[in-house]
């Protein structure tokens, strides 16, 4: 690895480094869904679990799903194998995966559908996932990183409230311009449960943790302060009252602008940002006060080539390793060629080797 300064106080941890304001000794990189469908050998083990529940719920298939990636490429993180349904299943709601067709959850649209979910998470529902990091803990190399994550409470709510993976979300949409009171105490069982949660995984050994908030573009700016930025707000705090500081990734896409604020209102370690975010504008008024994850469009990945590696330069020159981690701007599609992946790692490290010469 190189070292980009004398005085470097590395936690020898490039990932942690970053996240923590040290200075790693190289630009960290993973990738949002680096294990999944993309690669032979998870789909293998994934057709032997015979679903894929049975595979988060099995650790010691999680685990070997978890460390496929880091086999193939060099990279600086694992992401522990899971999903972020687990939460609501923990809540009660029947939660399925159909083939192609993504999640089948039991929907909540009423005060009457609400109140057949549990009061509190079921944490031996997610006991596997515990596990998992416990097992893929001891198999990580020193400079690697065990990441955990949970939804946040805005996406992981409009998948229970849609029920499925709907296109445009305008139910869950609607109900939150509406608010019942059934909808703002499933967003605060939500924030409880995900404190819960993440917790647990800190204990089993996670040693960052990411909120997924996939759906936070949903709502009108408006709304941010109170459904994507509070709730997130008191996750982190919480989550720091039971287990210690912890760095925290937090990924609310497609907010533009808000970004910003959501990493001062959030006290986030690092914000991770989608493709459509302007590296321009991350340079000059983001990655002075915040860290940086991303975020190479997934699309230009599967494309690979050529328009890879400019568009890889395109971000390691904007942005200075000692502040950002390389990331896509949101997960490795099925499509991907796992060669591509290679190619991306060896562009990043190639860029950096020759801007820091
Ligand atoms: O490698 C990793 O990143 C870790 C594993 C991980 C999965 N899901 C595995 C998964 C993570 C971090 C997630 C997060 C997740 N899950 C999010 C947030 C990130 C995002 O994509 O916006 C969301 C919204 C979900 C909910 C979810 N899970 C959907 C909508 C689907 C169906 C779509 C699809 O890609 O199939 C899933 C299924 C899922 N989660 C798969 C994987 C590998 C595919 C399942 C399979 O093997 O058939």
């Amino acid at each position: 690895m190189k070292v980009f300064m004398s005085e470097a106080v590395s936690t020898g941890k490039p990932l942690i480094d970053v996240l923590t304001g040290k200075v790693p000794s190289r630009r960290p990189l993973w990738l949002m869904r680096q294990a999944g469908r993309y690669l032979p050998e998870y789909r293998n083990v994934r057709a032997k679990a015979g679903s894929f529940l049975k595979l988060c719920d099995t650790s010691k298939l999680a685990c070997e799903v978890t460390m496929q990636p880091l086999r193939r490429y060099d990279l600086d993180a694992a992401i522990v194998f899971a999903d972020i349904l687990l939460v609501a299943r923990a809540l009660g709601s029947d939660l399925a995966f159909k083939d192609n067709e993504g999640p089948i959850l039991s929907p909540v649209r009423s005060p009457a559908e609400f109140c057949r979910l549990k009061g509190r998470m079921d944490l031996g529902s997610v006991g596997a996932v515990f596990d998992t990091i416990s097992l893929v803990k001891q198999k990580l190399e020193d400079h690697q990183v065990l990441i955990g994550f949970c939804g946040a409470p805005w996406t992981v709510a409009s998948y229970m409230i849609e029920g499925i993976a709907a296109h445009e979300r305008v139910r869950a949409r609607k109900v939150a311009l509406q608010k019942p009171p059934w909808f703002t105490e499933l967003m605060d069982r939500l924030i409880e449960s995900s404190i819960e949660y993440l917790a647990g995984q800190v204990e089993a050994g996670a040693d960052a943790v990411q909120i997924f908030d996939s759906w936070a573009g949903d709502l009108p700016e408006l709304l941010f302060d109170e459904l994507v930025f509070e709730p997130v707000r008191r996750i982190v705090e919480g989550l720091s009252k039971r287990v210690g500081t912890v760095p925290v990734i937090g990924f609310a896409r497609g907010i533009g602008a808000a970004h910003l604020q959501f990493a001062t209102k959030c006290n986030v370690n690092a914000i991770s940002v989608e493709q459509s975010v302007p590296l321009e504008w991350l340079r000059n008024e983001v990655i002075a006060k915040v860290a940086i994850q991303g975020n190479l469009d997934p699309l230009v990945l599967v494309a690979g080539g050529d328009l890879l590696r400019r568009a890889v330069g395109r971000i390691t020159s904007s942005l200075p390793a000692h502040s950002h981690i390389f990331n896509l701007g949101h997960g490795v599609r099925q499509e991907t060629p796992p060669g591509h992946v290679a190619e991306l790692i060896a562009a990043v490290r190639q860029a950096d080797g020759a801007s820091i010469g």
